[in-house]
């Protein structure tokens, strides 16, 4: 019955033909001899013309009355439009209404984080959420594009696991036949195993952790890929690591570049991401964050702050202004729109002021050995325009699998952050290949060495030097898109307190 439905971002081969689609009311505008309806299908958006005079009066009557998120088929004649959303439009001739809908809860009005997310079934259906899902397609595509085409073997690793693969603070139990398990927190251990069959391998899946905090950056359930390679060093680990970022983003500009538009994102910053990226130690990262340099960064940072504040308040007193005015209907909805983008960045910016002079403070108290918090990443991260490699952790802040460098302290392990204050995307590390020093790892966690014996096998039958690192798939799609917060990256997300729909 649908066969011969065509796509609105295939139109460019039907221009002056007669085609039919099938999609959702976006926007409506009626009038008494025309009606303009922005339909939207899934590969795009057109405007739709309906003339009076085109169709019958019923029909007119019926498509005059149809709202937001009706479903429907359209047939008509496609005209190329350079003015249209897409550059094309279609002249309609004949429609068949599917489901007129009334009272879509979800309008162009105010509505905050929580109702949306309740309503994630609905939301999906926004511009901003059809944009992410494309660009999120193009991610996983090149990232496994990258992989098959550099000589790694995908394996897949389980996600019901017995053993502690990050951290035992945040593991999701699961009661196994009356055996203790838990959800995957990476598929790293097992596919080290694969790696000494395979050379080259990676994974790619879901991976949980009971995060119990509530940033932005932490989802329960998030994507990772995860790449392992034997024979490798860790300046070669880098390497790889620096050449597969780039490749996604540039991948991301090439295919979707509308979507990056439409978004906001920051597409000239994204040009830049190429190889070499910028490499410190974390001695380094230690000396940035405790110096001067960084009082001053931050002391500037207020003030452009500031600064950005005066400038939303006096957009939002100007619009305010205009609204109270004679003014038409779109226009009042137009003003509806901005000012709740407007009061956001508000709440953002005002939340920025509060915390500099705290993170600053953090910074200059950042102790040599304590793992980089969040804000001590955001500031290194804000200072760099192009991602950045922090390497060689001291050995007590990271994973027991990291191995040792000559300098004993510490650990030859990288984080990439991305750049502009986004943080974290990338962790990894090479991994201890001396049976010795691993065992006396595992015992100082007090892991269960029965249940480590397999892993402690590698480092008896042919141990070398081998590593890997995991990249967040909804982290990276929060950068590239500029989106604040990972729960948008993701089509349903988990958090602490998110789990229904
Ligand atoms: O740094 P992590 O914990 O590293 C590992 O899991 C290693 N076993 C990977 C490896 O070497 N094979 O996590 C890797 C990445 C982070 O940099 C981040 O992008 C993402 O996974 N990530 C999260 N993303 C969303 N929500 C969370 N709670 C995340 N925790 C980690
Ligand atoms: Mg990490």
């Amino acid at each position: 019955m649908f066969n011969d439905i065509v796509k609105i971002n295939n139109f460019r081969n039907f221009a002056g033909k007669e085609v039919t689609i099938g999609g959702w009311v976006y926007h409506s505008r009626p009038g008494g001899k025309v009606i303009f309806l922005v339909v939207r299908d899934g590969s795009g958006l057109c405007q739709c013309i309906i003339e009076k005079t085109s169709v019958s009066e019923d029909l007119f009557r019926q498509l005059a009355h149809l709202s937001m998120e009706s479903s429907l088929t359209l047939t008509g004649t496609v005209r190329a439009d350079e003015r249209s959303v897409g550059g094309y439009e279609l002249a309609v001739t004949d429609a068949k209404i599917l489901c007129p809908t009334e009272n879509y809860p979800i309008t162009p009005k105010q509505h905050g984080i929580d109702f949306l997310l309740k309503n994630r079934h609905l939301h999906l259906r926004s511009q901003r959420q059809w944009c992410i899902g494309k660009v999120r397609h193009t991610v996983v595509n090149a990232i496994r594009q990258f992989f098959n085409d550099n000589g790694f073997t995908l394996v897949d690793s389980p996600i019901l696991t017995g053993i502690v693969g990050e951290e035992a603070g945040s593991l999701f139990n699961v009661d196994y036949f009356g055996m203790p398990a838990f959800l995957s927190q990476t598929g790293q251990l097992h596919l080290e195993c694969a790696a000494m069959s395979l050379g080259r391998v990676y994974c790619f899946g879901p991976t949980f952790r009971a995060e119990k905090s509530k940033t932005r950056r932490h989802l329960t359930e998030f994507w990772m890929v995860e790449p392992e390679i034997a024979f490798i060093d860790l300046p070669g680990l880098l390497e790889v690591a620096e050449n597969f970022v780039s490749f996604v983003v540039q991948k991301v500009l090439n295919d979707n570049e509308s979507e990056l538009k439409t978004l906001g994102a920051n597409i000239d910053a994204l040009k830049k991401i190429v190889p070499p990226f910028y490499r410190l130690t974390y001695t380094q990262a230690h000396e940035i964050l405790t110096s001067q340099k960084t009082q001053d960064f931050m002391a500037a940072q207020l003030v452009d702050f500031k600064n950005t504040k005066q400038e939303i308040e006096n957009k939002i007193t100007a619009l305010e202004t205009e609204m109270k005015g004679q003014i038409k209907q779109w226009r009042q909805d137009k003003i509806a729109a901005e000012l709740i983008d407007l009061r956001s960045d508000l709440v953002e910016i005002e939340t920025k002021i509060e915390n500099n002079p705290k993170h600053a403070q953090l910074a200059s108290k950042f102790k040599w050995g304590e793992d980089l918090g969040g804000s001590d990443e955001t500031i290194i991260s804000l200072m760099h325009d192009k991602p950045i490699f922090v390497t060689h952790y001291p050995r007590q802040a990271k994973a027991f699998y990291m191995k040792q460098d000559e300098d004993p302290r510490v650990v030859q392990n990288f984080d990439m952050l991305a750049p502009a204050g986004f943080g974290e995307i990338i962790g990894g590390s090479m991994r201890e290949d001396s049976f010795d020093k691993l065992l006396e790892k595992i015992n100082e966690h007090k892991y269960k060495l029965e249940n480590y014996q397999w892993y402690l096998d590698l480092r008896r039958y042919g141990s070398v030097p081998h590593g890997g690192f995991g990249l967040g798939v909804e982290r990276t799609l929060a950068w590239i898109t500029g989106e604040k917060h990972i729960r948008q990256c993701i089509a349903f997300p988990r958090m602490m307190d998110k789990i229904l729909i």
